[in-house]
């Protein structure tokens, strides 16, 4: 049973809380092989987490979360659970947008979203239009993404622009590269959290990702509830974070 904190944990500093939080929700599959159950049922219950921890994000005042829902090498899992997959987001926005609404949660998806069901995309499109002047958590949602594809989309873009004349080479900085990024309106996450114990960055955030603290835990995603979230951020407050510096 986990307690519900709405209030941020007396352990916790707010003003040392991470802004962005990324989260890589790793173990959907393994979570229900241990219950005999079949894999897209860990993929459900990983919904609720999710969703509770987009509740727990705003209530404890953390201003971004950022989840890695699909990558690009997904599209090699078995056709019956990519379908179930895009399905399931499909139905999860239909059914939460609403309550995003309600809450004043800010929802964007990044990634290659042009070659998704052409359903999905529509309500993709819905939920961001409708939620884009929300001023609460900005959650972004990292559907058929990749952090290479997006780095080479960027230089591209760029490429054009100096190829057109708008800028000159040494003009390229860090600063005009994020703006070419699908994130370029949120800031970089502060801290990764992985979970079921795995110790990769899976091609997430690249770029974004160069000075995040990164957290695994062995929790299975399905099982990550605030209680999961508070050891992660009290972790979080130990670390001494020096970008490269003494
Ligand atoms: C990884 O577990 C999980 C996924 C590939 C899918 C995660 C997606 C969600 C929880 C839904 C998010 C939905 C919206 C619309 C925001 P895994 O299958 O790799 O598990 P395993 O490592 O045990 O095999």
């Amino acid at each position: 049973m986990q307690t519900l904190l709405k209030e941020l944990p007396r352990d916790l500093d707010q003003k040392r809380l991470p802004r962005h939080v990324a989260v890589i929700m790793d173990g959907n599959g393994r979570w229900a092989k241990r219950r005999g159950l079949p894999r897209i049922i860990g993929h459900r219950q990983g919904v609720d987490a999710l969703k509770n921890l987009l509740r727990c994000c705003d209530d404890w005042g953390i201003e971004a979360l950022t989840a890695y829902a699909f990558s690009t090498e997904n599209w090699g899992r078995p056709n019956e659970e990519v379908d179930f997959l895009m399905t399931l987001f499909e139905r999860v926005l239909m059914r939460e947008l609403q309550e995003m609404m309600e809450e004043n949660v800010r929802i964007e998806f990044v990634g290659n979203l042009a070659v998704l069901p052409r359903s999905l995309q529509t309500q993709i499109a819905r939920s961001m239009t409708l939620t884009k002047e929300n001023t609460g958590i900005q959650f972004t949602v990292a559907t058929n993404y990749g952090g290479r594809q997006e780095i080479l989309q960027a230089a591209r873009a760029i490429a054009t622009q100096v190829q057109q004349g708008n800028i000159q080479p040494d003009e390229i900085d860090e600063a005009l590269f994020s703006q070419h990024l699908y994130t370029a309106n949120v800031c970089d996450p502060d801290l990764l959290i992985r979970t079921s114990g795995e110790m990769r960055l899976s091609n997430f955030l690249l770029w974004q990702m160069a000075y995040a603290e990164i957290y695994i835990t062995d929790a299975l995603w399905p099982d990550f509830d605030r209680g999961e979230f508070h050891r992660a951020l009290s972790n979080y407050q130990q670390r001494s974070r020096r970008f490269g510096k003494i």
